[in-house]
This record gives C-alpha cells, sequence and structure tokens, in this order.
C-alpha cells in the first residue's frame, strides 16, 4: 500500500467510531459485541470454570493457548502434541502460567483419560480436523477446531453430521467473524450503507515463507508413529501445508479468512470463479502453487460484484487486507489493527457525523480511520469508550470468547461461525482447485452450499 502515512488532519480530535455515534448510529461496536456475539463476563463476574483440552501446538495452538492464558474462568487441563518437542514446550509454559495440564501425544488417550473436560482446541493440519472433531463430540465434548474446516469437503460434511448426531457445539476458527472490527465494518457495509453499494472487492495476503521447514537433529518422529497418523515421512509432516494428503493449499490457508469475509459482507456465495497460479519460484517438492490469483464472481442481493484475490508466497510487501468498494466509498479492513480507513467518493451524499469523524491523509487522499476500544477523554463527555479492553484483545480472544460463553450460555449466546458457515467457505475455497486444474471458469450451483 503505497504512501501509507497516517499524518493527522485538522478536522477534528474525534474518531471514527465516536463519529457514528454522533450520526445517531448509536456506538455500534458495543451492540455488536454485546450479548448476541460475545456477552463477555465482566471482571466482577466470575464465570463458570470451562476445562480445556488443546490438541496440536504448533504456531496456531501455541496461539489459541496464550490467549486462552488471558480469558477468565478457562483452565487448560491437557495438551496433545504428537511431536514430544511440542508437547514437552507446551506443559512447560503452561505451569509458568499456573495451568497444571496432563500431556499427551495421541489423542485418542487425552479423549479417552480426561475425564470431564468441556472443550476441545483443536490446530493440527487440516486432514486431522475431522477424525479429531469427531471424536471429540462423539465423547460429549464441545470443539473449537481451526480452519480450514477439512482439506476435503467429504470432511466438512462428516463434521456437519458429527456436530448435528450429537448436539455439541462447534466452532471454526475463522476468528475474522467475531472480531469487533469486522462487526463494525458488516454494519458500515450492510445496516449503514454508507460505501453505497459494493461492486467490487481486493483481497489479498502476500507472505513470504522460507523454503521448506527442518527439525533439529535427534527429535525426529518415529516412523512407524508418523505413519500410524498417516505421515509418509518428517518432512511432509513439518510441511503438510504444501502437500495434498494433509492440506488445502495457500487458498485454504490463508485465502479462506478472507473469501469467507467477502460472502458475508455480500450476503451471497459465489457463482464462478477463475484463477491462475502455479508452483513457479520454489524448486522442491511441494504440490500446491505458490502465488495464485483468482476472481470470484457474485450475485448479491443488489446485483453483480466481483471480487479479486491473490495469494503469494514469493512476497511479503503489502501483507494482508481487503478492500471493499462501493458507489459511494472504499473501506479498506484488515485483522491488523492499524489498517482500517473509509475513504469518500467526492459526490458521496454528505454522513451526518462526517464532520466529526477523525481523518487522516493516507495513500493520498483523506481518510476516516476505523477505531475500536479506544477510550477517549473529551470535555463533553468523560470517557468513550468501546469496550474498552478492545484494543488490547488479540483478534482470536474475541473468537474464543464466543465459543467459551455459547457452552457457558447457549440460548444467550450464539456461535459465529458454526459449521454450516465454514462449510459454505470450504466450498468457494476449495474449488479454486478445479480452476487451476482446468484453466478455465468454474462455476457453482446453490446446491453445492447446502449441506
Ligand atoms: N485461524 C488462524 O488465524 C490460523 C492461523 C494459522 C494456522 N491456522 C490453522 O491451524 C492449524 C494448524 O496450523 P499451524 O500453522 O499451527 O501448523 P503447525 O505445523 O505449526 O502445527 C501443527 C501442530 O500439530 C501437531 N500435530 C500433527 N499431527 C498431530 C497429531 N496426529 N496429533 C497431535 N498433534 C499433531 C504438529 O506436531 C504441530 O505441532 C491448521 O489447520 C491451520 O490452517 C489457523
Amino acid at each position: 500500500m503505497e504512501n501509507m502515512t497516517r499524518k493527522k488532519s485538522n478536522v477534528s480530535r474525534r474518531s471514527f467510531i465516536q463519529g457514528l455515534a454522533v450520526g445517531g448510529a448509536g456506538l455500534a461496536t458495543v451492540n455488536l459485541v454485546g450479548a448476541q456475539t460475545l456477552a463477555a463476563p465482566t471482571p466482577e463476574e466470575k464465570p463458570a470454570e470451562l476445562k480445556i483440552g488443546m490438541i496440536g501446538i504448533g504456531g496456531q495452538g501455541r496461539t489459541l493457548m496464550m490467549n486462552c492464558t488471558k480469558i477468565p474462568g478457562i483452565r487448560i487441563v491437557a495438551a496433545c502434541d504428537l511431536w514430544p518437542r511440542k508437547k514437552d514446550w507446551a506443559g512447560k509454559a503452561l505451569k509458568k502460567f499456573k495451568h497444571n495440564a496432563n500431556t499427551y501425544v495421541d489423542y485418542r488417550e487425552l479423549l479417552e483419560k480426561e475425564k470431564g473436560l468441556d472443550a476441545v482446541l483443536i490446530a493440527t493440519p487440516d486432514f486431522l480436523h475431522e477424525p479429531m472433531t469427531t471424536a471429540a463430540l462423539e465423547a460429549g465434548i464441545h470443539v473449537y477446531c481451526e480452519k480450514e474446516m477439512s482439506n476435503t469437503l467429504e470432511g466438512c460434511r462428516k463434521m456437519v453430521a458429527s456436530q448435528r448426531k450429537t448436539g455439541k457445539l462447534l466452532q471454526i476458527g475463522h476468528q475474522r467473524r467475531s472480531n469487533p472490527r469486522y462487526l463494525l465494518a458488516d454494519k458500515i457495509i450492510n445496516k449503514d450503507k454508507y460505501l453505497g453499494r459494493v461492486t467490487h472487492i481486493n483481497g489479498q495476503w502476500n507472505r513470504c515463507k522460507p523454503p521448506f521447514e527442518t527439525w533439529p537433529k535427534g527429535t525426529e518422529i518415529d516412523q512407524k508413529v508418523l505413519e500410524e497418523f498417516g505421515y509418509v515421512n518428517m518432512e511432509q509432516f513439518r510441511n503438510w501445508r504444501w502437500f495434498r494428503k494433509y492440506g488445502g493449499g495457500l487458498m485454504a490457508d490463508l485465502g479462506s479468512h478472507q473469501i469467507d469475509i467477502f460472502s458475508w459482507f455480500l450476503r451471497a456465495n459465489p457463482k464462478s470463479v477463475i484463477a491462475s497460479g502455479g508452483v513457479d519460484y520454489y524448486d522442491d517438492k511441494r504440490e500446491f502453487p505458490d502465488n495464485v490469483m483468482s476472481i470470484y464472481e457474485y450475485d448479491t442481493p443488489q446485483g453483480v460484484s466481483r471480487a479479486f484475490y491473490q495469494v503469494l508466497s514469493t512476497t511479503s510487501f503489502d501483507s494482508y487486507r481487503e478492500k471493499f468498494m462501493g458507489t459511494n466509498g472504499t473501506l479498506i479492513l484488515s485483522e491488523d489493527p492499524k489498517v482500517g480507513f473509509m475513504f469518500k467518493e467526492p459526490d458521496a451524499p454528505r454522513l451526518a457525523w462526517e464532520e466529526e469523524a477523525e481523518q487522516v491523509d493516507t495513500m493520498g487522499a483523506k481518510a476516516i480511520e476505523l477505531k475500536i476500544g479506544q477510550s477517549r477523554q473529551s470535555k463533553d463527555q468523560k470517557t468513550e469508550s468501546m469496550g474498552g479492553d478492545a484494543a488490547k484483545k488479540k483478534p482470536h480472544q474475541w473468537h474464543l470468547e464466543n465459543f467459551f460463553n455459547a457452552i457457558r450460555d447457549p440460548e444467550k449466546v450464539k456461535l459465529t461461525c458454526p459449521p454450516e458457515v465454514a462449510y459454505e467457505t470450504a466450498v468457494s475455497v476449495l474449488k479454486v482447485e478445479k480452476a487451476l486444474e482446468t484453466n478455465s471458469k468454474v462455476t457453482f450451483s446453490p446446491d453445492e452450499f447446502k449441506v
């Protein structure tokens, strides 16, 4: 994003969210983050304790675990990782946070021995999501399972079926669905309609990854154990995301987060996709493209919209963001809280709260900055706060809290990403492979999204 300077103009000191309140729209995120989605217990309230097991403690499992240590009422009592290195690390790290957890290498043993678990969090390679989720649900345990739901649609369907059969909760880890910034953006686009009609979306994730991951000498998992859990060898175990047997490629790994948002904000699933990509740079054994560019078409309630999406593993510049382009304005958004700007078209209707909103000069234009979780002191109002701690929370914490609070109070708190929602995203994402293989436009029928 060129010229991403954030020079404040003198227009006003008030934040965008405060501006929304001035416009009579109400403190949007307070409502949006209220009872329906998060209903987080106040610090004075003592939330009922939930006993949690962790399965898979690599990069993402570690993130979920650290987030959990910040959530009141969560006690991690068990942690499992097939790689003893990670399992031992988890046990030690949890001790430091006063969670004395039993550790396991075999998730089946964890499920068998840990009686009284309320939930497990699963952050293993995608191909294991279905068997692990099904086993946990059938053991009577609620599940938070990472995205992509599975690397096959058959796996996704089995997960939906297991959830329906057992009646336990299943949250899928598309965490933007619980993020107050995304909930506010949805309100701006779909309720307040500040952007007019959204005709185009531009999304990207540029992340330069080093060539294959390795492992310290002497830490190899026994070949028999690897095979028992479905891996060909240590190299594939460490680099599962690049192999079809275990993962879904860059579009599932990174793209699924954002393609999920496209459908959510457009209130429509795609009707077609074209894509181009290949293993063009890395000279190793990877099976999935190292770069993909795609165009989705949607029939939205307002008419046709197109979304361009790119995911590159060869460059990191400009990282990850989504740009929603409407006839009255454009909203640039990212999970990175530094990126949230709304640009108005010059002839767009004046917004009632516009002059009150804080504006910044960025990308060669004036933008209204999207801010959440900022507490401000002003003369006329003592404290302006969007939930106060919103800015401090990491993106995954909201989604975990939505899950935990839904377990505690299922009547009041509904999951923001139940399996049916994640299934639709998996259909949108996994079909790109067909477009890449056939080098042609692939269409979706509405029935494909039903499960
Ligand atoms: N929501 C997000 O923002 C986000 C971010 C990154 C990854 N993810 C998802 O999280 C999952 C894990 O990704 P990652 O980046 O942490 O990968 P990773 O390779 O860093 O971690 C995977 C972990 O699972 C362990 N594992 C593998 N097989 C196992 C088994 N049979 N039993 C127990 N443990 C096993 C591995 O030893 C490793 O520690 C993937 O589904 C990925 O798509 C989500």
